[in-house]
């Protein structure tokens, strides 16, 4: 390989985290007590994203259980709610299919973010979410793992609205985690395919953001970057 050429990263699935098993307990053990005492989340907020963004033309990404989406009332009639979910693993896809079984039209992707293209139309949909997803897949820091967001871009309207949120390094000076965020975030690191966030810094994720999106607002909320973008750069 020659000395300075990119290093292309690559997800694997984890199907033993995200087991159906596991995912049944996510939305009380994660949503309900990690965000609230270590990565100190506001989920009330959070919730607040979808209910102000999802529209009838919605991309879910990573949704674990899809406790957010599934807590935010339809659109749009069955029939007119359109709901791409793309996952590298299994069984937060066929959660989702349950969860939106009659309520909206639903189609499946198991497939890694990192890899391009995805396997959804470009300008396609007018909404996308993609919570704490970043976090978990491989690179060194949000200039590896910008293939994702180049794909956000590429699949969203020009009037349409991506928001996600991602936990930061606990290195980065923006975020101050408390004792339990910081062993969790190290156990997790050092776990097989967990975690991969200890580059991940606020200024990057702002760079890469405002590299492919028009307009871009960026927050912190406890360990997390919270961003919501429009206006993708053709
Ligand atoms: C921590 S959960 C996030 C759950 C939810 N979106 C939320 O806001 O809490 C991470 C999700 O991302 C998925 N995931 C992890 N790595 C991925 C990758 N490389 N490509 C696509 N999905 C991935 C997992 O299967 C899981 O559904």
């Amino acid at each position: 390989m020659p000395h300075n050429s990119p290093i292309t990263w690559v997800s694997q699935p984890n199907p033993r985290l995200y087991s159906p098993a596991n995912l049944d307990r996510y939305g009380d053990l994660i949503v309900g007590k990690a965000h609230r005492f270590a990565w100190k989340l506001n989920n009330a907020e959070l919730q607040d994203l979808y209910l102000r963004y999802v529209s009838d033309r919605h991309l879910e990404i990573g949704p674990a259980d899809l406790f957010f989406l599934g807590h935010t009332p339809a659109p749009a009639l069955e029939h007119q709610w359109h709901v791409d979910v793309l996952d590298i693993n299994q069984a937060p896809l066929e959660m989702a299919a349950q969860n939106l079984g009659g309520r909206a039209q639903v189609a499946l992707h198991e497939h890694d973010i990192l890899t391009a293209p995805w396997p959804v139309k470009a300008r396609s949909v007018d909404s996308l979410a993609c919570g704490n997803v970043l976090h978990c897949v491989p690179g060194a820091g949000f200039t590896a793992k910008a293939a994702a967001i180049d794909e956000m871009a590429r699949v969203l309207t020009d009037g349409g609205v991506a928001w996600g949120y991602t936990l930061l390094g606990a290195q980065d000076p923006a975020i101050s985690p408390n004792l339990l965020a910081r062993l969790l975030m190290r156990s997790y690191n050092w776990a097989e395919n967990t975690f991969h966030n200890t580059g991940d810094r606020l200024l990057d994720l702002e760079r890469e953001l405002n590299l492919r999106f028009s307009e871009v607002e960026v927050r912190v909320m406890g360990c997390a970057a919270v961003f919501v973008m429009r206006g993708p750069i053709r």
